[in-house]
């Protein structure tokens, strides 16, 4: 079993959501972190909220869709703490569309996804990944690094309507801890660095929470136990793959028993 206490966590989308609830999770079992995200106010919020917890924290202005900023996030976890042990590379967006929307009245198509709409999320939710997960693995790799790449995927991975973009990205996602469990075994490291993807469901992050909430009863209407998963909830099952050594190259789902599948 791994233990939290001084292990060092690179979040990025650590400024919100689910990234910042975990980095809380981390500090409050003994952790220090290293948050990159592009938001700076929040940024400088959240460092302030976790210092005032008695964290250590680091925080890199960042766009994860940057070579060199997703190496300057790697860097400053190096330089700031000695290693990296948890790589949680969150920052994530949606623009959800449908490809092709028909008039009702003529059944001509009037709009589509534009390809801005489809290039962005792929961008940052599946670039952006690559380059802060090779980035940081290759310090983890080179200053002798324990730990874990824990890689966010979701339910939309498995089909949604709208989410052409997203559930493309979110799919990698569900692939990516078997290339890269695969290529740690075959180059000898995969006995101290992991790679394991969480698939979310609905999670209450203030996206969720803001919909309105005939958008909300028809979403809680599929899931069997009653509510939003809550963002501590994800920030707990990282922390266990995280200790569990034996959780590895898999993609761990967390949706309350979401009736899954896709949806007209
Ligand atoms: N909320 C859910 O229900 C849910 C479900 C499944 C998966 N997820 C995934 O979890 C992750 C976090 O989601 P969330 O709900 O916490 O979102 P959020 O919008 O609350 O937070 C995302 C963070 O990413 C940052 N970010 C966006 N683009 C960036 C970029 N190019 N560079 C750096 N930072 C950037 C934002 O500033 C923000 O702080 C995402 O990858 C999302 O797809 C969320």
């Amino acid at each position: 079993m791994l233990e939290i206490k001084d292990a060092v966590a690179v979040i990025t989308g650590g400024a919100m959501g689910i990234g910042k609830c975990v980095a809380k999770f981390w500090v409050e079992n003994g952790g220090k972190v290293v948050l990159g995200d592009m938001a700076q106010d929040a940024l400088v919020e959240t460092k302030a909220e976790l210092e005032a917890l008695g964290g250590k924290v680091a925080t890199v202005v960042c766009n994860v869709t940057k070579e060199e900023d997703c190496a300057a996030l790697a860097d400053t976890a190096i330089e700031q703490f000695g290693q990296i042990n948890l790589v949680a590379p969150f920052a994530g967006i949606i623009k959800d569309a449908m490809m092709l929307s028909p008039d009702k009245e003529t059944g001509k198509v009037t709009r589509k996804m534009t390809l801005e709409q489809f290039k962005l999320v792929i961008e940052i939710n599946l670039t952006g990944v690559f380059l802060t997960v090779r980035e940081c693995a290759e310090r983890m790799i080179n200053e002798n690094c324990r730990g874990l790449i824990c890689l966010v995927s979701s339910t939309g991975s498995l089909g949604t309507a709208g989410q052409i973009n997203y559930a493309s990205s979110k799919a990698a996602m569900s692939v990516m801890p078997k290339v890269i469990t695969a290529e740690f075994f075959r180059r000898g490291l995969a006995n101290r660095l992991r790679c394991v993807a969480i698939a979310p469901g609905y999670v209450a992050t203030p996206m969720v929470k803001g919909m309105d909430q005939k958008a909300l009863d028809k979403i809680l209407a599929d899931v069997p136990i009653g509510r939003l998963v809550e963002p501590e909830e994800v920030a707990q099952l990282v922390g266990d793959i995280y200790r569990n050594e034996a959780m590895a190259g898999e993609v761990y789902f967390i949706h309350g028993g979401l009736r899954l599948g896709s949806r007209g």
